[in-house]
């Protein structure tokens, strides 16, 4: 399957049959995730695997008792390290090491990053998180596609009682639940706004 089918068959699936899903569906889902872009190469994801039918009936409770969390046989919840922004300069010299920034580099972008980092309130950090921590979970989605899996990603939850639920330190925000199990559905394409009604050129707008 290539990319564009994967994105073209992707559905948000809520009805899963119990079937379990093989470790190493699990282990090349969260690989997928692993090898998204981030802003400096930050990595701020971070990712708890639950499979405890107890734990998946709680966070259902945590999500409005949406029947699609306690009901596949995986979730994953997808979380947003907010420490992994101040450990930039370590992915800097990473980026060097790499060969992905020149050498001389570091001189430049650590104190210039230093003096944004000092200066961005919270809340746009957050913002950074949640962009970030999506393309890993957008990845896994579409991967997931391929393997014959079906995902629903999850947003509408109380956080604070999925942080409870998860044990998660003060550091650390969950982003998403992802439910992953065999559909047990097909749905239609959902409905998307054309393409001339999202795309303008050279200036916001212009239309062809
Ligand atoms: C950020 C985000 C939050 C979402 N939250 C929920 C949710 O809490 N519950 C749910 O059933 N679906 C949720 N969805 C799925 C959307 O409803 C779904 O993507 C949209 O209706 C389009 O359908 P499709 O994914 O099948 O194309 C969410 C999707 C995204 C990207």
């Amino acid at each position: 399957m290539d990319v564009f089918e994967a994105i073209n068959k992707r559905r948000s699936i809520r009805r899963f049959k119990p079937d379990p899903i093989p470790d190493e569906h699990i282990a090349k889902l969260l690989e997928s995730a692993r090898k998204a872009p981030s802003g400096t190469n930050s990595q701020p994801w971070r990712f708890i695997v639950i499979k405890d039918d107890e734990t998946k009936k709680e966070l259902q409770r945590a999500a409005n008792n949406q029947r699609h969390v306690g009901s596949p046989p995986v979730v994953i919840a997808c979380c947003a390290d907010m420490k992994s922004f101040a450990e930039f300069p370590e992915r800097i010299d990473e980026l060097i090491e790499a060969g992905a920034l020149p050498k001389n580099s570091r001189k430049f972008f650590v104190p210039s990053l230093k003096k944004r980092m000092n200066a961005t309130p919270k809340s746009s950090l957050q913002i950074a998180a949640a962009g970030n921590v999506a393309i890993a979970i957008t990845n896994m989605m579409l991967q997931a596609t391929e393997l014959g899996l079906g995902t629903c990603w999850v947003r509408w939850f109380d956080n604070n009682k999925v942080n409870e639920i998860l044990e998660i330190p003060d550091h650390v925000e969950v982003q998403a639940l992802l439910a992953i199990g065999v559909p047990d559905e097909a749905p239609n394409p959902r409905p998307r706004l054309k393409l001339d009604e999202i795309t303008y050129y050279e200036k916001y707008g212009n239309k062809l």
